[in-house]
């Protein structure tokens, strides 16, 4: 077993053995860590940048918990509007599981040491957020727990910290390459590249767990970081593993116009609004009851119809005005700091003063890999047969549980990682204690990783990586954005296809000069074309509008033939599907309905 350093010496591929590989350090992956390295086990993390510079950082408004300090709250309302927000694809069992655990989620990380606002009582600070009601959908409720508009910043910090005492070992600048599977089909691990030197190594584990967060650097415009690039669906798909649900793209409505940033929803949760170029306050047209704080996918609608219908504002009319001015310095201040620091710098514009210019912007992908709410992996079997994956888990955005359905809701997405990490924590501690043996790695283990490598070494007069990355990204926002029309859906789909095949003949730099930046673009556009293949795949295949999947040609949800999940194969470009699980755990289910705010 070989491999070429940087600099072309071969060099035997070194292994370290772990309990559990744990492969990104966002909250879901640390939380998890977390859990494992308390009970006991060896624990490696792998990170592509510093721990606390893990997408997670750039979470603002809050997590959602049903903790009712500032209004009248309970679990049951929270499931109903996740139900509701996942406009019905959702599975119930997993939902009800994580609004359940959410309370005590969130008071465990109190007491990890994370510095929420407090309310003059002493207790957490919450906020109204979209989509989260009363009483069964009646008036908005205070769910998001915050800190300020770090929260995000503030969990990170506090879970690194708690890592770091119970002694995770961590690999930070490694960038995962590809799932160990051997011909059982278990996972045993992965093979990883250390940026700096180039080194490749295969960690060795008996649990394998994926934490590697989105993919919203298949757009054009996200507000998602550049390390967000669908690391851990690449290496699932390419070792066979079907991705779920990936027609399902969510576009947060205020992306700070032409730069992407995000600018949270907790804006309109402190009592913002958007307007359009009359001033009118629009949102109550489309939501009357619940306004701006409709769920995301309503709102990126209605702003791209006021855009479209030529209420847009600025010299091409391309975007609408987020409002705060009214809520006075002090709120801005207090609550709102990091909104006006990215205000002043991407937008130029104090927002106590003026509005700021915003657009629906790609920000999380509802799909991903499949999962039960444990966190294990599941998928059909050789026999067709669904069954876990022996050895792998996934959690967070990478994992589709699934609790977000076909739109997630605002502060879910905390909570999901925080549930789910800890859960496929649990669930890995109990395995392995029946898997108390370690299988040998195949003696093929290296090859895929090896030849990935390889082709970029040698790769003759190909393209650049960038120009093959702006070509994917160009086609995923023209032709799968907000709204879905059927020739750009069925051209997309052919240009993507075209597209990964010219991502095989990349170039990455001249030889003499390979910066390992450049092998890494190279590697992650590897893992980004699975991604908008899939989306594009099951985007054109989803005859019927729900959630963030809106067609124009089919304007309704369709639940007599498409209440159900999309599982996309990459190496046969096939769709399968499985029914959506519409029995919770303990309570009825919920009821499938018209879905209005
Ligand atoms: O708007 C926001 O603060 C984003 C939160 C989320 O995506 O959950």
């Amino acid at each position: 077993m070989v491999g070429t350093d940087t600099v072309g010496n071969v060099m035997a591929v070194a292994k370290r053995t772990f309990d559990v590989v744990v492969v990104g350090a966002g909250g879901a992956g640390m939380r998890a860590a977390l859990q494992l390295a308390q009970a006991g086990l060896k624990v490696a993390v792998l990170s592509k940048v510093f721990p606390t510079r893990s997408h997670t950082v750039a979470a603002q408004g809050g997590i959602a918990a049903s903790l009712g300090n500032v209004s009248e709250d309970n679990w049951l309302w929270h499931m109903y509007d996740t139900v509701k927000g996942s406009d019905y694809l959702g599975d119930q069992d997993a939902i009800e599981f994580m609004c359940r655990s959410a309370p005590e989620v969130v008071i465990e990380l109190e007491h990890f040491g994370m510095p929420f606002d407090r309310l003059d009582s002493g207790k957490i600070y919450q906020r109204p957020f979209g989509g989260h009601m009363q009483d069964f959908g009646k008036v908005p409720v205070q769910r998001a727990c915050a800190a300020a508009d770090r929260t995000g910043h503030a969990l990170l910090h506090t879970l690194y910290q708690q890592n770091v005492k119970a002694n995770t070992h961590f690999f930070i600048e490694w960038m995962a390459l590809d799932l160990i599977r051997d011909q059982d089909g278990d996972v045993l691990g992965v093979s990883a590249l250390e940026i700096e030197t180039g080194e490749v190594m295969n960690f060795h584990a008996r649990s394998t767990l994926f934490a590697t967060g989105g993919a919203g650097r298949i757009f054009q415009s996200s507000t998602n970081a550049f390390i967000n690039t669908g690391d851990g669906l690449g290496m699932a798909a390419r070792a066979g593993i079907p991705l779920e649900d990936m027609e399902f793209y969510q576009f947060h409505p205020t992306g700070v116009y032409g730069a992407g940033v995000l600018i949270t929803e907790g804006v309109r949760g402190e009592g913002g609004y958007l307007v359009n170029k009359d001033g009118e306050r629009f949102m109550p047209k489309y939501a009357p009851t619940a306004k701006d704080l409709a769920s995301r996918d309503v709102v990126s609608r209605a702003m791209t119809i006021e855009i479209n219908e030529g209420r847009g504002c600025g010299k091409h009319g391309d975007y609408v005005m987020l409002k705060l001015d009214h809520l006075g310095d002090d709120v801005i201040k207090q609550r709102l700091p990091g909104i006006r620091e990215i205000a002043l710098k991407f937008a130029h514009v104090d927002p106590a003063k003026s509005p700021i210019p915003v657009v629906p912007t790609a920000h999380y992908m509802m799909g991903g890999i499949p999962t039960n709410f444990h966190g294990q992996v599941v998928a059909p079997n050789k026999q067709g047969v669904e069954a876990v994956v022996n050895g792998l888990y996934a959690v967070g955005e990478c994992a589709c549980v699934s609790v977000h359905g076909a739109n997630r809701l605002g502060c879910n997405s905390l909570l999901d990682l925080i549930v789910f990490g800890r859960e496929a924590g649990r669930q890995i501690v109990a395995d392995l204690k029946v898997n108390t043996v370690l299988k040998p790695l195949p003696a093929d283990c290296d090859d895929r990783p090896l030849s990935r490598l390889a082709r970029l070494e040698g790769q003759k007069n190909g393209e650049r990586v960038p120009e093959v990355g702006e070509a994917m990204r160009r086609s995923m926002q023209k032709h799968c954005g907000v709204f879905r029309f059927p020739e750009l859906l069925e051209q997309g789909v052919s240009k993507i296809y075209e597209i990964a095949e010219r991502v095989k003949h990349t170039e990455t730099a001249d030889k003499s000069k390979i910066f390992n930046t450049a092998r890494i673009e190279a590697l992650e556009l590897d893992n980004l074309i699975e991604v908008a293949q899939a989306t594009m795949t099951a985007a054109a295949a989803r005859k019927e509008s729900r959630g963030a999947h809106a067609r124009d040609d089919f304007q309704e949800r369709d639940d007599e033939n498409w209440l159900k999940h999309s599982l996309y194969y990459s190496a046969e470009r096939k769709l399968e599907y499985k029914p959506v699980k519409l029995k919770p755990l303990t309570v009825e289910s919920f009821p499938l309905k018209a879905r209005v705010y």
